[in-house]
């Protein structure tokens, strides 16, 4: 049975994690973290990574960037690897993310739903053969997201950019600056609102059509189950930086 930590586990995801571990006989959850204290669970919540008393063979997180920053210290310490789903980090956080990769097993992915893995590799493969057109990606969420835009967006733009020789330059914000787009761009939409999962469309804008790939989430319980699949995969697995790509 595979003992879980789960970072954030008072959180939407959180939640979703616990449920899908209680569907799934390999796995049991041993403790959480989170910054309230939960006395409604039959596992300890620490608000503090210090105080962690049980070790677990996995940490899975789904909580926000400086919690993640916080429970990657506390892996690496006790030799622990770790899931990371959290979403919103920056740059430098992304870059520290890999050097704890050199100590512990690290499994990341912006988006824990195999077929958006999946979209990933189709839409890199559209850009090739659609040289030329007007590349827009365009996602929809829930109105509690703060961050835009969304992971799943960025984890798209790359994987084009990368196909097309990284010749691409991301335009967040079209209200700035006052030019027409330019043929190198990918431009990126974010719309909130309700309760939407998660909607993403990668638009390949043409003279005369259209070409548009659309994955729609309908349930969070997807990336719960994306995400112990990712714990499965790194468990005595070496240190190093794994994402879905090495599960597909
Ligand atoms: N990779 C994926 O497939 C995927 C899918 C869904 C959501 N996400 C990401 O997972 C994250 C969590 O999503 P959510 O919908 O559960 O959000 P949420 O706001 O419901 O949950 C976040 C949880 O983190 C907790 N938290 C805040 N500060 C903390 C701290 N300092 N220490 C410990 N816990 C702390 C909050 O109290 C909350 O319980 C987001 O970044 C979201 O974008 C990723």
């Amino acid at each position: 049975m595979i003992k879980v930590l789960i970072n954030g586990c008072n959180g939407k995801m959180g939640q979703e994690v616990i449920k899908a571990i209680s569907n799934n006989e390999n796995f049991t959850v041993l403790n959480g973290v989170d910054k309230e204290e939960n006395s409604d669970y039959i596992f300890p919540v620490y608000t503090d990574v210090n105080d962690i008393k049980e070790k677990p063979d996995v940490i899975v997180d789904f909580s926000v960037p400086v919690a993640t920053m916080q429970i990657l210290e506390y892996a690496k310490n006790n030799k622990i690897p770790i899931v990371i789903a959290t979403t919103g980090l920056s740059e430098e956080q992304k870059q520290n993310i890999k050097e704890y990769s050199k100590v512990i097993p690290v499994f990341q992915s912006a988006n824990m739903s195999y077929d958006i893995n999946l979209m990933k590799k189709i839409v890199a493969e559209v850009a090739k053969n659609l040289s030329g057109t007007d590349i827009e990606i365009i996602e929809t969420h829930h109105n509690r997201k703060v961050d835009a835009p969304s992971g799943t967006a960025l984890l798209l733009a790359d994987s084009i950019n990368d196909a097309l020789g990284n010749s691409m330059e991301y335009n967040f914000n079209r209200f700035q600056n006052r030019e027409k787009r330019k043929k190198n761009e990918i431009g990126f939409s974010s719309v909130r609102g309700g309760n939407i999962v998660g909607e993403h469309t990668v638009c390949f804008f043409g003279e005369n059509d259209c070409l548009e790939i659309t994955h729609k989430a309908y349930s969070r319980g997807l990336f719960a189950e994306g995400a112990l699949k990712g714990a499965e995969y790194i468990i005595g697995k070496d240190k190093g930086y794994y994402t879905m790509d090495d599960i597909l």
